[in-house]
């Protein structure tokens, strides 16, 4: 889909009118002429159309251009009100068979903001993000038609702002393609070709790891996950360098387990086809670095994805194993279905040794414990840091893909000591995702400031949302390029 801006209107057959909260009074109605003004009345009073964000009321006007009016509820008129009302106005359109949108800034009293503009554009475009690759019988009438919104009177520097929303959307798309193929086409190896062809030419300096050389390395917490499956194990490390050589390296780190069958300790069949998203976190962590590279971020960032298969083998890690990892720490692997902590850890040391990183913030569909607590709602935050956990509270709220903390402590870290290694991969009854990010804290170094998100309820949604239908999210790319455009450039 293609966002346009102009000066004025076209002669497009169908307009959308924003109006603010209670504003239908004030609406400056654009191209609309009395009698049409007195017929839309009417018609959001039945609707009981308030301008509430992201609420539409859809009139036909005989014989007149525009044709059809959209009112276009953007509700408070702020950054998130113009989000909901984008996403809502494609959901709308995308189907219809419409091919084209006016939408009439001119026809609001309170101008919006760039940024709010630019936000607008990103929403509506990512929600036209679908998933088709599959499908050979698709329906002609389930089709997307619409092509193109043209946004008309947006105020100075709305290019600047959707330039770097568009990034971000693009980052978007790349993430939930990953997260959506089916996990006989997308495995480790696939993941790497897949990313390293979608941020070709970008300037992002590119590392894969095979298992040799991660076998070379001492990454026996990674490969021991790995060793189960057919298909080879990858480390891909991206490096965007947006500012001066000397500038801190900020890490950012995903679990890639392209497919979580538990390993020995195996899941239950009901479900277990939700796990191809379980590289949700590599996922996002790829599609951030793409939106970096895109619009040019002046900040040193590295992207670590780990990519694993867990599967059930002869040659799979068993419980009651003990494997040494990168760090030279040993782990007794209790349940092989506490993978992702495993692909972390080494993903972790591997760099801290390579990059010297001076902030981590790692995203993983850690663990089922996190769903129980939040839902779909919020990512889990664990972090060693305050001011960490404060910047990326503030990005979550400002981009909507939100976090909710939880505590970090010595008792909870005492839970997986084990009796026989330096730790053990479970804890005990209680607190699971908390015993999960103290896992992967005995990994970080000192004086790394470090946060872990656990997403396992944000990547892949069973209902349409704001920015998304059904399936994919995009979870983590709008919250990472906030947090770095915020925190690390300028
Ligand atoms: N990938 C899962 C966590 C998960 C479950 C994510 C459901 C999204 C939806 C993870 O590898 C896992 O299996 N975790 C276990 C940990 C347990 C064995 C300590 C879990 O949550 O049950
Ligand atoms: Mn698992
Ligand atoms: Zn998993």
């Amino acid at each position: 889909m293609q966002i346009v801006f102009s000066t004025a209107v076209d002669g497009s057959p169908i307009t959308a009118v924003p109006v603010a909260k209670n504003g239908l009074e004030r609406a400056a109605w654009g191209n609309v002429d009395e009698s049409g003004q007195a017929v839309i009345a009417a018609a959001a009073r039945a609707a009981r159309f308030e301008g509430e964000a992201g609420s539409i009321v859809d009139v036909f006007l005989a014989g007149a251009t525009p044709r059809q009016i959209l009112l276009l509820g953007v509700g408070a008129g702020d950054e998130d009100g113009w989000a909901k009302a984008g996403g809502a106005l494609t959901a709308k359109l995308l189907t219809s068979g419409a091919t084209d949108v006016s939408v009439d800034l001119t026809a609001t009293p309170d101008t919006p903001s760039a940024a709010a503009v630019a936000r607008f554009a990103a929403t509506a475009t990512q929600r036209a993000w679908r998933f088709d690759q599959y499908r050979t019988k698709l329906p002609e009438n389930s089709k997307p038609t619409l092509e193109r919104i043209t946004i008309a009177g947006a105020p100075d520097g709305t290019d600047a702002a959707w330039g770097a929303q568009s990034a971000v959307t693009d980052g978007m798309a790349l993430t939930r393609t990953l997260v959506s193929e089916p996990p006989n086409i997308l495995y480790p190896e696939t993941f790497v070709e897949q990313v390293l062809a979608s941020v070709e030419g970008l300037g992002i300096e590119a590392t894969v790891l095979d298992e040799a050389a991660m076998r070379e390395l001492g990454m026996g917490a990674l490969l021991g996950v790995s060793q189960g499956s057919a298909r080879e194990g990858r480390l891909l490390a991206l490096r965007w360098n947006g500012a001066g050589e000397g500038d801190p390296v900020t890490a950012l780190v995903g679990k890639g387990v392209t497919f979580d069958t538990g390993g020995i300790s195996i899941k239950p069949a009901a479900g277990m086809e939700d796990m191809k998203w379980d590289m949700g976190g590599a996922g996002a962590v790829a599609g951030t670095m793409k939106a970096l590279a895109l619009r040019k971020a002046k900040a040193n960032v590295v992207g670590v994805m780990g990519l694993v298969e867990n599967m059930p083998d002869g040659n799979a890690t068993r419980p009651g194993d003990v494997l040494t990892s990168m760090s030279g720490q040993t782990i007794e692997v209790l349940n092989t279905d506490a993978e992702g902590r495993l692909v972390l850890a080494d993903a972790v040391t591997w760099v801290q040794r390579t990059h010297k990183p001076t902030t981590i913030v790692d995203l993983a569909t850690l663990t089922g414990a996190m769903i129980v607590a939040l839902g779909n709602e919020n990512g889990g935050l664990f972090s060693n840091d305050d001011g960490l956990a404060e910047q990326l509270i503030a990005a979550g709220l400002a981009s909507d893909d939100k976090l909710w903390r939880f505590p970090l402590s010595a008792t909870y870290d005492k839970m997986i000591d084990s009796p026989i290694a330096d730790m053990k991969n479970i804890g005990g009854k209680g607190a699971g995702s908390i015993t999960a990010a103290q896992f992967i804290g005995r990994f970080i170094e000192e004086g790394v400031k470090w946060a872990h998100l656990d997403i396992a309820g944000m990547v892949w949604s069973d209902k349409p949302g704001t920015h998304h239908d059904k399936g994919a999210t995009g979870y983590g790319v709008r919250l990472l390029d906030r947090f770095v455009s915020e925190n690390l450039e300028g």
